[in-house]
């Protein structure tokens, strides 16, 4: 069976990333998976067991639990399971318990898609090393902090930006000094500053980087 096409979504909180991997994905007909979700699903799993996500056993135990029905669910949206998802993401019996997972989506992308879309943290740098193509995305911290805000009010959740802003930087700065698999932007990664880009103009200007990384490996494939 020929390598499946994969695109590596890499940046910081609240730039973007989510949703021009998703826009990509059904771009080009492959499946997507949000790795933060699964971080997010094991923090909510050890909150809920009354656990202490700092705690190695309690987020392992969280990781090997995790339901996966359970990725859309608001609940795993909030900034509480956000900051504890940072934590448990920072133990590397976690990442090493998500990993077999996270590396089989990409080999065999559901619904036999000849691609797959992975956005997160480490995707280029750890789980796919050998992606097809690869982007970085980050905005100044103000404008996702006011992006963030304007999301949380969309589900009726009113927050202080000042407030946000210092939460969205604490947890920037922990997923990038972390020793275990930091968020860094690959060597072979293209950075997308989408501070001043509307989501088009984002998803245009993603969709012209990766293209013809993609578009050629699709072509690959057929001659096979
Ligand atoms: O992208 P997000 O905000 O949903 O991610 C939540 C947390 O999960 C984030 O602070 C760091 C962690 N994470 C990670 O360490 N590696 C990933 N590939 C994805 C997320």
């Amino acid at each position: 069976m020929s390598k499946s096409v994969v695109i590596a979504v890499d940046g910081t909180a609240a730039s973007g990333k989510g949703t021009l991997a998703k826009r990509l994905a059904a771009h080009f007909g492959f499946a997507h998976l949000d790795s933060g979700a699964l971080y997010r699903l094991t923090a909510l799993a050890v909150l809920q067991a009354g656990g202490d996500p700092a705690d190695p056993a309690d987020a392992v135990r969280g990781a090997q639990t995790i339901d996966l029905s359970l990725a859309g669910d608001l609940a795993i949206r909030t900034d509480k399971v956000g900051q504890a998802a940072s934590q448990v993401a920072a133990i590397g019996a976690v990442r090493q318990a998500l990993l077999d997972f996270q590396r089989g989506f990409l080999a065999s992308p559901p619904g036999g898609s000849p691609g797959a879309v992975m956005d997160g943290r480490d995707i280029g740098t750890v789980i796919s090393p050998d992606a097809t193509a690869k982007l970085y995305v980050d905005a100044r911290p103000e404008l996702r902090a006011h992006r963030r805000w304007l999301e949380l009010k969309g589900m009726g959740i009113e927050r202080d930006e000042q407030g946000l802003l210092a939460e969205l930087n604490a947890r920037d700065a922990a997923d990038k000094s972390r020793p275990i698999s930091p968020l860094v932007q690959a060597p072979d990664a293209v950075l997308l500053d989408t501070s001043d880009l509307s989501i088009d103009a984002a998803f245009a200007a993603a969709l012209a980087l990766v293209s013809p990384r993609i578009e050629g490996a699709l072509k690959d494939r057929h001659r096979g």
